[in-house]
């Protein structure tokens, strides 16, 4: 385990940011080459929800961004986990467990009712994402679409994304 300290995005840490995701996503098969600018788009669009970074003693080693997204349903208070980010020479030494444990500790706390993504079922599920066919995002493979209850009953629906995803 890489120690690391994780806090709030601030003023300033933007360009790391920006280069951090571009060489994270750079050789990932399923990368389009764009999830940097997807950040700065949250960003500007003010859909940024929670950004957190994760320091070692030098630089910004980390990210991962959350962001709201609406249920067809109508269900209130959830987010979309993503991107996150972990420079390649430090990946599989818990950086990337450590962000995401913080960022969903930090989402509870501001009474998120739940959270989406898009990803590894094999990875997420430690967490304890899993895909449920009542919850719908159009257009990828559906078990890589996984959810987490952190409060109440399970939504379902189509979940939107902000527009910054296209
Ligand atoms: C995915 C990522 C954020 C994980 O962070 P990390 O710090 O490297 O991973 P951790 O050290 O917390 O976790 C390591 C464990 O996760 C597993 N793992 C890591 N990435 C995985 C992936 N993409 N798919 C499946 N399992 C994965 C490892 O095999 C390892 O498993 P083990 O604990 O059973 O040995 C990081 O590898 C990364 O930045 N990847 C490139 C960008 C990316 O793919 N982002 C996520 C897109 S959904």
């Amino acid at each position: 385990m890489t120690a690391v300290t994780i806090r709030p995005e601030q003023a300033g840490d933007e360009p790391a940011i920006y280069e951090l995701t571009k060489v994270a996503f750079a050789p990932m098969p399923f990368s389009e080459g764009d999830e940097q600018d997807l950040v700065d788009a949250l960003r500007e669009a003010g859909d940024l929800a929670l950004s957190l970074v994760a320091l070692d003693a030098e630089r910004i080693v980390g990210h991962i961004a959350f962001s709201r997204v609406a249920i067809s349903d109508g269900a209130q208070d959830w987010y979309d986990l993503g991107p996150v980010s972990v420079a390649p020479e430090l990946q599989l030494t818990g950086i990337g467990s450590a962000l995401i444990g913080h960022g969903i500790a930090d989402l509870r706390h501001r009474g998120a009712k739940g959270i989406v993504l898009l990803g590894n079922p094999d990875y997420y599920g430690r967490f304890g994402f899993e895909h449920d066919p009542q919850l719908e995002y159009p257009g990828p493979p559906p078990q890589y679409f996984q959810r987490l209850v952190l409060e109440g009953d399970a939504p379902a629906g189509v979940v939107s994304y902000p527009p910054a995803f296209g």
